[in-house]
């Protein structure tokens, strides 16, 4: 098979793992281990002095997380990928390693809520700084917004919590012209669903907790990067500065991470820099539960967009409902884009205005028997939240309305239970939050 392009779900069951290297263990081991024995004095030299790839310390590398990132890596057509101990992590490290040093972020408000809070509220404590663009729907509103210290272009691929889609190879061009990269958030999307570097992405941000892990067991995050950006375009000094821990050992004579990685400067740098000092990693175990869920991604997320597909249909013809902020929705703004970005459905995610008061959303959520009340998405549980007082909660009202959030929206996250089910517990809720009244 050697030279053959291997397809998606070969890939997410196969790629980055190789038996034979591992004791002929067919399922992915895990290595339970904080650290590695060096082996001889020699050895230790090469290892620390990077002239020889092996593992060290777990807080830097370890083989089941290797596994994942490569796998990752391979689902994307990606170079290289680090793995982190959450999605947060994976956000904050991919940015602090291109602005870093007082750079700035210029990004659209419909994002994670705990990314949002973090860019516009923690960061700026760190002398990193962001700008919101006016109209996300708008790609010269991109442009309005880079400035010449601005460092980076940051998306989300389907937005949380109402399922919206930029123009995302127009928003890419905008980077591009300007010597940025794009970095894409495709937690909702998945390497599945969207081919972000196929589409102008530079770097690819995953929350794994989501539809990657699958089953709501764990926390994890990825960055992955294709090799391709330019990073020596006078924007990114820190990626050429020559650096004493990455000196030739025969000559002392220091480099940079460009010149040593040239394949993955990115990760690797967010490894050798974020990972280890900031320290984030992933545990072993939760890496080995990510790859057991990424062996079924493309079956789960199939199955789920299937069924989010019958329960906009029912929530549109329901007259307790407002608004469906889903691409597949009638008159959807997003139904063009969503065809061209995301031809085998835009995810099973998305959002809808319940119409009635406070009291009857409270009691709505109360009543639903088969969907989790909690704050995640991509479980193989159906799930539903009220995103204004909880995912987005951190967001004030003024901030929410920029991020499209009206007090109203009730997210969803539709699993692989029966349609018919889930669709009936929604029947039943509804009739009890409007229990005596008359819509
Ligand atoms: C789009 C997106 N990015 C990042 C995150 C953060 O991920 P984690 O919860 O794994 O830290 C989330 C979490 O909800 C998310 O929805």
């Amino acid at each position: 098979m050697a030279g053959k392009k291997l397809g998606f779900d070969t890939l997410k069951v196969r790629a980055g793992y190789d038996s034979s290297e591992h004791n002929y263990a067919v399922a992915v081991p895990i290595y339970q281990t904080a650290s590695y024995d060096l082996g001889s004095v020699e050895r230790g030299e090469k290892l620390f002095g990077m002239e020889e790839a092996g593992y060290l310390y777990t807080r830097i590398g370890n083989p089941t997380v290797s596994v994942l990132e490569q796998r990752l890596a391979a689902l994307d057509h990606g170079s290289g990928a680090v793995a982190v101990a959450s999605g947060m992590a994976a956000v904050t490290y991919a940015l602090l390693n291109l602005a870093e040093g007082g750079g700035r972020i210029v990004t659209t408000p419909q994002l994670y809520g705990g990314t949002f809070d973090a860019i516009k509220h923690l960061f700026p404590k760190f002398g990193i700084h962001v700008d919101f663009v006016e109209d996300s729907d708008d790609p010269e509103s991109f442009r309005q917004a880079i400035g010449p210290d601005t460092k980076a272009v940051l998306i989300e691929s389907i937005s949380n919590p109402n399922a919206t889609v930029l123009d995302i190879e127009a928003i890419a061009a905008v980077a591009h012209d300007n010597g940025l990269p794009l970095v894409v958030d495709n937690t909702f999307g998945t390497p599945y669903l969207f081919d972000s570097f196929a589409h102008g992405a530079d770097i690819i941000i995953y929350s794994a907790t989501k539809a990657i892990g699958g089953h709501g067991t764990t926390i994890g995050g990825v960055i992955v990067e294709n090799g391709e950006f330019d990073w020596s375009n006078g924007k990114f000094p820190h990626f050429e500065q020559p650096q004493y821990l990455l000196r030739e050992q025969s000559t002392g004579r220091e480099r940079s991470i460009l010149e040593v990685f040239p394949e993955a400067p990115f990760t690797t740098r967010a490894r050798l820099s974020y990972l280890a000092y900031f320290g984030a990693s992933l545990s072993p175990f939760d890496a080995f539960l990510l790859l057991q869920g990424i062996e079924t991604l493309s079956e789960r997320i199939t199955k789920q967009i299937s069924n989010a597909l019958r329960i906009v249909d029912y929530l549109q013809n329901n007259d307790k409902v407002s608004w469906v902020s889903h691409p597949a929705a009638e008159g959807n703004p997003y139904k063009a884009l969503a065809e061209k970005y995301f031809p085998k459905g835009a995810s099973s995610i998305f959002s809808f205005g319940f119409k009635g008061n406070e009291e009857q959303l409270k009691a709505f959520l109360n009543a639903v028997e088969l969907f989790s009340y909690h704050a995640n998405v991509g479980d193989a549980r159906s799930l539903i939240i009220n995103s204004p007082k909880t995912t987005h909660g951190e967001l004030n009202a003024e901030e929410q309305a920029l991020a499209g959030i009206s007090p109203e929206t009730i997210r969803l996250s539709i699993g692989l239970e029966d349609a018919e089910d889930l669709i009936d517990d929604l029947e039943q809720a509804f009739a009890k939050a409007f229990v005596g009244t008359l819509v």
